[in-house]
């Protein structure tokens, strides 16, 4: 039956069989019968009139719709995020686990073949010298490549000012550590990227959520607000499909970003960590294009597209740079050369646009079955928005949900989900999951979606309006 409601074919309003007809169409026992209707009308999918019976309730399919938007905090708050975030990363580890909540897309999509070939051709001619020559910024070939990258959209960028890291994460704690002293206040998603706020919680700092909304990104007239009020001293944000809620700023917004942040001398450190995997013709400008003051620092990765385990990312870092070089130096000395060699080899002869292309068409293909499944499986009302880039779709859910109880169960039947409170200093988003489409459809995954579509009507899962 909710096949059918979802498929449209009993139209929204239409009387639904009777209980009896239900027992003696299906063999069932009223109580099975009964329970039925309670769970389809759990999922919005029919509702009931007293003395009547039940209707196919409107409208039948989920909606794709954004989310609505949130009120900005009041005041800049300490952060109190790792424990959380760290029982869901742990949970999430088990083996075998279709990992719906995972960071990262299929180890499957990356050409693992080519790049360790790369990797040995590199290993083979490294000499001892670069131990010294490619100590931070880093190796100068993939500085290069990476500045040649910057060029081709159109932003160029020297190759002294990037800074070749371990991971963006590290480019991104770096610029954070290079523009901030304990006790600052910094400017977040909300929701955003649970690293922010793990940084923000180990460096002893502040922090003032700005709301994100799912269609329209990051709310300027609350970040205006917080400007004015709190002594903002650097911005962390995602402007291309951000995580977690895959939106990407319009130019014209990211324009405006970046002259509001230059006329209050505030840096921003841009994660564009997913830029690469747009499904649009070109790269979405990130807002380092319009910084005038090199006030961004624009951090970037080959984590989510080339090569997760390499952990190689970079920051371009404007007038910081020297800075970020220096804290680079004096945490963990240097990235690791052969590596650093390897991939500049693959970015020189290993067709890595070629690659792209292969990659991004995957993923918006897994998109797709994605977003079918979701329809076919979770409650009716269910919203998400539908990115032109990354793997993640943020689904926000018609009744209220404890997302953490739904992880829990989630876990036990082998299904990961990124739940909605790691993305908030205030561990809001209760009614929200993240989802990955990361990894290639197949009927275990589709399995997946159905079974949280069932533990979505379990009573642990749901709270009391
Ligand atoms: C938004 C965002 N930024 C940065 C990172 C870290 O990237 P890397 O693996 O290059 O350190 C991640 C990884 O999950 C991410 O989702």
């Amino acid at each position: 039956m909710a096949d059918e409601i979802r498929a449209g074919h009993i139209a929204a309003g239409s009387r639904m069989p009777s209980l009896r007809q239900v027992i003696a169409q299906h063999g069932v026992s009223q109580s099975t019968a009964t329970r039925a209707y309670h769970l389809l009308e759990q999922w919005g999918l029919v509702r009931a009139e007293e003395r009547s019976g039940y209707f196919a309730a409107p409208p039948a399919a989920a909606v794709e719709k954004p989310a609505g938007r949130r009120a900005a905090p009041a005041a800049s708050s300490t952060v109190d995020i790792s424990d959380l975030v760290f029982s869901v990363l742990d949970a999430a580890k088990r083996p075998g686990i279709v990992p719906l909540g995972s960071a990262f897309p299929s180890p499957q999509l990356f050409p693992l073949a080519r790049l360790a070939k790369s990797l040995g051709q590199a290993a083979r001619i490294v000499s001892p010298w670069n131990t010294v020559v490619d100590l931070p910024p880093g190796n100068e070939n993939l500085r290069r490549q990476i500045a040649l990258r910057y060029m081709r959209i159109g932003v160029p960028q020297p190759p002294d000012g990037i800074v070749v890291t371990d991971g963006a994460l590290e480019a991104l704690n770096l610029c954070l550590m290079a523009v901030t002293r304990p006790g600052d206040v910094v400017a977040v998603e909300s929701p955003g990227f649970y690293a922010a706020l793990q940084a923000i919680e180990r460096l002893d700092l502040r922090a003032v959520e700005i709301p994100v909304d799912t269609a329209t990104g990051l709310d300027l007239d609350a970040l205006a607000d917080a400007l004015a009020t709190h002594p903002v001293r650097a911005c962390w944000f995602m402007t291309n499909y951000q995580n977690p809620t895959g939106v990407t700023l319009s130019d014209e917004k990211k324009k405006a970003l970046v002259e509001l942040l230059a006329k209050h001398e505030v840096p921003l450190i841009e994660d564009d960590v997913y830029g690469e995997l747009h499904y649009r013709a070109d790269y979405p400008l990130p807002a380092l294009a319009y910084d005038r003051h090199g006030l961004v620092m624009h951090c970037g990765s080959f984590s989510k597209t080339l090569a997760p385990g390499y952990r190689i990312g970079w920051t371009s870092a404007g007038r910081f740079a020297d800075r970020v070089r220096r804290l680079k130096l004096m945490t963990t000395l240097s990235a690791s050369i052969p590596v650093q060699a390897g991939i500049a080899d693959y970015l020189e002869h290993g067709g890595y646009d070629r690659h792209l292309k292969k990659i991004r068409a995957a993923l918006q293909a897994q998109q797709r079955a994605m977003d079918d499944a979701i329809r076919r499986w979770l409650p009716a009302g269910t919203r998400w928005t539908l990115p032109d880039g990354g793997y993640f779709l943020w689904l926000e859910f018609p009744q209220p949900v404890d997302a953490m109880a739904l992880h829990r169960l989630a876990i036990e039947q082998g299904i990961s989900l990124a739940p909605g409170p790691i993305f908030s200093a205030a561990h809001a988003f209760q009614n929200c999951i993240r989802l990955n489409y990361g990894y290639p459809w197949s009927p275990r995954v589709d399995d997946a979606v159905r079974t949280l579509g069932q533990l979505l009507a379990d009573p642990a899962v749901r709270l009391r309006a």
